[in-house]
Formats: C-alpha cells, structure tokens, sequence
C-alpha cells in the first residue's frame, strides 16, 4: 500500500494556517500555495538519488555528491494544480510539466479527460501529479490512471490537504503512488469539499466564484 506522508514542518504548517483563513485573498493565496508547495518538493524528492563527482575547489580536489541526472516530472490536474507548478520548479528548473484536465461525466459521475498533454519521454521520469486537494480521491485516480496508460511508471501524488476518504481511494486504486500532503483534515461535507479545508482551492486562487 501506498505511504501517507505528512509534511509538517512548521513553515508549511504556518503557511496553511495562513491559506486557509477565509481573509486571505486571491494574490496573497498564490504567493502561499507557490511557497507551500516549494516546501514540499524539498522533501517529495528526498529520496534522489545522488553520484559522487570529483572537483577541484580553491583548495583541493574534492569528491562531493550531486543528483543523479534523473528526470522528473510535475503533472499539475487543472486547474487548482497549476497553482503549485511554479513554487516546484524554483526548486526544481529543469522539470518538464504535463498538464491533465478532467471533468465529471453529469450521467455516469466518471472523470472524463478533456486535456492531456505529457512530456515524450514520460516513461523514463519520476512523476509528481499535483492536485492542492485530495477530496473524494476521483479526479487523482483518474489522474493517476491516464498517466499510467500513458506509460508513466514512478508516481508520486502531491497535495497540500487530504481527506481520508481520498486517501483510501488511492491507496485502494494506486497501491503503488506514495502521496504527500500537508494535513490530512477531519472528512468531506455533503458536498464534498474538505472540512476543514479552504473552500474551493480553483476559486481562491483565481479570484472566480
Ligand atoms: N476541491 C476544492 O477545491 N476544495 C475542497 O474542499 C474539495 C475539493
């Protein structure tokens, strides 16, 4: 089964008690999703692995360690992801981004993809799929699952606040798919939105109702 790991370190725990004020407006809201979520790519990608190198500093020559050249990927699902793509790639610059879109199906409830455009080389890349809520767990399976058809092999999924209902799903449907989150919340209200979460993360952040 998939490992829950839970970023708590008191930056990142701040920072969320900042978004998740009902104050905190649309600008403000960006600038702390991008930050949170550069938090948390420092320790999504604790696990690189790292080569030792020979250089020559003003002093010696020296052996020292350095990533290992591996790809990565960030997969943000739109379009609440796209507000932690930028805070991962000040960390991360050489990242390729794909982007996912879905919809829900009005008859059969089913996430439908409606966009779907990932790097060539997706199945040599450690992928990070980000989506700021894991809710139902829905959409990132789905997520998850179109990737996967697509070839992507090392999956992580990144979020910044889950409910356990989300949790399970993926761990049920993705038992291969670490997921990293910020908090994990109480439950889902009757209509499914995390409680007690920040309201509609898409909306919040761009200022749309
Ligand atoms: N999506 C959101 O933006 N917020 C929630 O609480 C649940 C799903």
């Amino acid at each position: 089964m998939g490992k829950v790991h839970v970023i708590d370190h008191p930056l990142i725990q701040h920072k969320l008690t900042l978004i998740r004020d009902e104050r905190t407006g649309a600008k403000e809201f960006r600038e702390l999703l991008n930050e949170i979520a550069m938090l948390m790519a420092y320790e999504v990608t604790r696990d690189l692995p790292l080569v030792e190198v020979e250089i020559k500093t003003p002093i010696t020559v020296a052996k020292a360690k350095m990533i290992e050249g591996k790809k990565l990927g960030i997969i943000p699902i739109l379009r609440a992801g796209l507000g932690m793509v930028d805070g991962i790639l000040r960390l991360i610059p050489t990242a390729k981004v794909g982007h996912i879109g879905l919809y829900r199906d009005p008859e059969t409830l089913e996430p439908v993809e409606y966009y779907c455009k990932m790097p060539t080389d997706i199945e040599e890349r450690d992928l990070i799929i980000v989506d700021p809520m894991l809710a139902t767990g829905g959409s990132a399976s789905a997520a998850i699952r179109f990737v996967k058809e697509r070839g992507g092999k090392n999956i992580k999924l990144m979020c910044l606040i889950a409910a356990p209902e989300g949790i399970e799903v993926i761990q049920k449907d993705h038992p291969d798919v670490d997921i990293y989150v910020a908090a994990v919340d109480d439950c889902l209200n009757d209509h499914a939105y995390i409680v007690p979460g920040l309201g509609d993360a898409g909306d919040r952040l761009y200022g749309t109702k």
